[in-house]
């Protein structure tokens, strides 16, 4: 791991976007795995911004999302579908054909994750996948839990995240349920950028980094990764 301990969520997006823009220079054709929630919209606005600038494309560019909540029409405006349409996708040249998300209203739930999988595969597998923390350690939707979790399933949400997420819906509108990528799906990027800012990560990020490699806390899983940079701004930085 290497481990970039920032000033600011501002110098962050900075240092992430360059890792990203040098990597769909080399490979115009690049495949990235992309996060939603609120620690990647800084870095989702300044690739916007390189694109709208000339400076990086994304239009032979496939993308992957970690996840998706079930349940929920893509329509609806928490859809993740809807998150990474409104912060990104509709401000970058990219091609809609090449984007993908897990689809939580899948009818048959087993078959479509097995699915998705084979769709990285087949796309030459994951370039950069891009990752955020939950207070309780989790990447992607991948909960604390007994074992490691492999490819894409569907998992029930802990407390932890409902509380942490339902903020953004109305009241018991929150989904208990969701599609993620697992593990072994996200363990299998070539590089991983790893994101974490603001005070109340401070503590999963001083599990993550400093404890040891446990399925009850997912990102520890990390300290194996062959090539993961790891952003932490002050603030997330505070209990190392
Ligand atoms: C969402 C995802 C989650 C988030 C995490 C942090 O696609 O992968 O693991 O990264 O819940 O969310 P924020 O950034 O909202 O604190």
């Amino acid at each position: 791991m290497r481990i970039r301990i920032l000033d600011t969520p501002e110098q962050i997006a900075k240092e992430a976007a360059d890792i990203f823009a040098a990597e769909v220079k080399k490979k115009p054709d690049c495949v990235f795995g992309f996060a939603t929630g609120a620690t990647p919209v800084l870095l989702y606005t300044e690739l916007a911004d390189r694109c709208k600038s000339g400076d990086i494309s994304f239009k032979d560019v496939t993308t992957f999302n970690l996840d998706e909540y079930c349940d929920l029409p893509v329509s609806d405006k928490n859809s993740y579908y809807t998150f990474m349409h409104e912060n990104f996708f509709n401000k970058i040249d990219i091609k809609e054909e090449n984007v993908h998300l897990p689809d939580g209203n899948a009818k048959d739930v087993e078959a479509h994750c097995k699915a998705y999988d084979e769709a990285i595969k087949n796309a030459g597998g994951l370039d950069i996948q891009l990752l955020g923390v939950g207070t309780n350690g989790h990447i992607g939707f991948n909960e604390p839990a007994k074992e490691f979790s492999k490819g894409t399933f569907k998992v029930e949400l802990t407390e932890s995240t409902i509380k942490s997420n339902s903020i953004y819906f109305d009241e018991n509108q929150m989904p208990r349920s969701a599609l993620t990528m697992g593990i072994d799906t996200i363990m299998s990027a070539e590089k991983i950028v790893f994101i974490a800012t603001g005070e109340n990560k401070a503590d999963a990020v001083r599990k993550m980094l400093q404890g040891k490699v446990t399925p009850l806390v997912p990102a520890s899983i990390l300290q194996k990764h062959k090539d993961a940079v790891i952003f932490i701004d002050k603030a997330a930085a505070s209990m190392l």
